[in-house]
């Protein structure tokens, strides 16, 4: 690779947890110099076996590139590692000029603040949300939100595009973290239900494995009955849930027995009491004949 193609660009990665090896990987193999740091240093040892270079501080991580991507718990641990600007003006002095893709998770408020505290650093600062797990980063099916300074975003774009395809969403820091978020709140909500579900089984002595399989098939079966999405788009924008296929009525008569079979094996109420409340709302409010879709009238933003 000649020195001044987009491939020969300089990244340094901080935080080696699964995905940040990860993203280290796909960059070496594109042929990038890749400087990596990581509080615990031991796990680096595959990356510098396979060409990164381990840095002593992450001041020394930070002067070997312009760009500079974080893979973190949240953005606390950024703060831990960089110093807060108000109490502790950065103790690096390096940030100035250099571009930091945060890629952690948090909120979008905190995404919006580090921007700022970046700013006032003279660093360059973008969000970034990925959608897979470590191991399809570089994958073709791989994707990852981003919003931020859209000339920042396009100036790194081509090594971003290394992780996965890139969705940029606008200027405005917190979006990606938004996106983010909305997307993981759909599958916490779903993995926890699958793991509910099975102490529910398991409680009464049907083994997980008889169960999870067909769980597996349910899961896969809401598509067809949600549709590609927009159907439902359609609905909550215009307010309208039509429909006595599954109404809430019945659905919300299904969620208490799904609480009280769950009181009544000593099963976690936490989750099914959180859904049963969605349906109660909702029949309360007088949507009990309209379809399970007018929850949502429930669960929005009340302002
Ligand atoms: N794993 C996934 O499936 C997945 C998928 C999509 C997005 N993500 C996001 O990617 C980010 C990283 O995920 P991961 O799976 O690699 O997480 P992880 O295993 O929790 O790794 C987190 C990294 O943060 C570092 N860290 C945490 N607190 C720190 C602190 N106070 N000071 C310095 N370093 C600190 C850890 O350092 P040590 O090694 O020293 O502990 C480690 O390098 C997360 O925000 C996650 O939400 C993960």
């Amino acid at each position: 690779m000649n020195a001044g193609t987009p491939t020969s660009e300089p990244v340094t990665v901080i935080g080696l947890g699964p995905m940040g090896r990860a993203i280290a990987s796909v960059l070496l193999r594109a042929g990038h110099p890749v400087t990596v740091w990581n509080r615990t240093p031991r796990r680096a040892a595959d990356l510098v076996a396979a060409g990164a270079t381990l840095a002593q501080t992450p001041a020394a991580a930070v002067v070997s590139s312009d760009l500079v991507l974080l893979s973190l718990t949240d953005y606390r641990a950024m703060y831990e590692i960089f110093g807060p600007v108000a109490a502790n003006p950065d103790p690096t002095g390096v940030l100035a000029g250099k571009t930091l893709v945060n890629l952690s998770s948090d909120t979008p408020d905190e995404s919006r603040a580090a921007a700022g505290w970046a700013g006032q650093l003279g660093a360059g600062f973008l969000t970034g949300g990925i959608m897979v797990p470590p191991p399809a980063v570089g994958q073709p099916d791989a994707y990852a939100f981003y919003s931020g300074p859209g000339e920042l975003f396009l100036a790194h774009e081509p090594v971003l595009r290394l992780i996965g395809r890139t969705r940029y969403l606008g200027a405005d820091p917190g979006l990606a973290q938004l996106l983010y978020q909305a997307h993981l709140d759909v599958f916490l909500t779903a993995l926890a239900g699958l793991l509910h579900a099975t102490a529910l089984v398991t409680a009464a002595g049907v083994p997980a494995d008889e169960f999870l399989p067909d769980a597996m098939r349910t899961l896969a079966d809401i598509p067809a009955m949600v549709g590609d999405g927009s159907e439902l788009a359609a609905e909550i924008a215009a307010g309208e849930y039509p429909g006595d296929l599954s109404t809430a009525l019945m659905m919300g008569a299904t969620a208490d027995h799904i609480a009280r079979t769950s009181a009544a094996s000593g099963v976690d109420l936490g989750l099914p009491n959180a859904v049963k409340s969605h349906y109660d709302r909702a029949i309360a409010a007088g949507l009990g004949g309209r379809n399970w879709t007018a929850l949502y009238e429930v669960v929005k933003a009340q302002r």
